[in-house]
């Protein structure tokens, strides 16, 4: 179902004790003001570091509209693969969301599509619910490629599903220009690609498909630019690393509806 979303990425920030303050923090500043009374009616979802996962959820879990995810899961199921995480570990300490597919983990580790679409199963096996990033480099952009680049993340990694279980899925486009840069996308280049996207998915799955999909945007989005980015009509909400790192900042980007 297509909802409003905000989402924080905090990648590898925060010690446990900082990780409870800022989410502590937050969580006081939704009971001064509960989502549900907010404009969109936004849903909140916090991905911190692995480790910190269990106590963050004893904060969020009395906080209705607050879910906590993993920032990447393995692609196996199990096994002798020394340091790694996988969706059922996810799924048992009861986190709902994982993120598949971010562009430091394409970068950083090498991760392609096929290895995406291993993930994007796990996660669904295992009742998470992907969060699958996708954007283009650069280059890509300043050769025209963006839209052509775009199309095959989604379609190598996901286009497999059926419409079932494509339902499950969370799309969050990502430039990665933009991504820890301070340059946004503007509003304009973000509503171009989530239509495209939005019109990708119909192609593949049918307009109500592409219509319940929720498409959230990520890079350099913040507490001054995510009101234009989200009244945009194809951007449900925000994908957001270093603004989410601020209670105060991310509590205004979640009342930027
Ligand atoms: P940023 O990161 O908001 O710091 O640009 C977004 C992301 O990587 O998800």
């Amino acid at each position: 179902m297509r909802k409003k979303i905000i989402a924080g990425n905090w990648k590898m920030n925060t010690s446990l004790q900082e990780g409870k303050e800022l989410v502590n923090s937050i969580a006081e500043m939704i009971k001064s003001k509960p989502l549900k009374t907010m404009p969109g009616n936004p849903e909140v979802i916090l991905f911190p570091p692995f480790v910190h996962i269990t106590e963050i959820l004893k904060i969020t879990k009395k906080e209705k509209g607050v879910t906590v995810g993993a920032q990447n899961c393995h692609q196996s199921d199990k096994g002798a693969y020394t340091g790694e995480v996988s969706a059922m570990m996810i799924k048992s300490v009861g986190a709902t969301h994982v993120l598949v597919g971010h562009s430091e983990r394409r970068q950083y580790f090498k991760e392609d599509d096929n290895t995406l679409a291993a993930k994007v199963s796990q996660a669904l096996d295992n009742k998470l619910t992907p969060v699958f990033c996708c954007g283009e480099s650069l280059e890509e952009r300043q050769s025209e490629k963006h839209f052509e680049v775009v199309k095959q993340q989604i379609s190598k990694s996901l286009f497999w599903l059926d419409v079932n279980d494509f339902a499950n899925i969370i799309i969050a486009y990502e430039p990665v220009w933009a991504i820890g840069t301070g340059e946004t996308a503007s509003p304009g280049q973000a509503q171009e690609m989530h239509s495209f996207i939005r019109n990708c998915i119909s192609e593949k799955y049918g307009s109500e498909a592409a219509s319940n999909t929720t498409i959230l945007y990520g890079g350099s989005c913040n507490a001054k630019n995510a009101k234009d980015l989200f009244k945009n009509e194809d951007v449900d909400g925000g994908l957001i690393g270093g603004a989410s790192l601020k209670a105060g900042d991310f509590f205004q980007i979640i009342n930027s509806y």
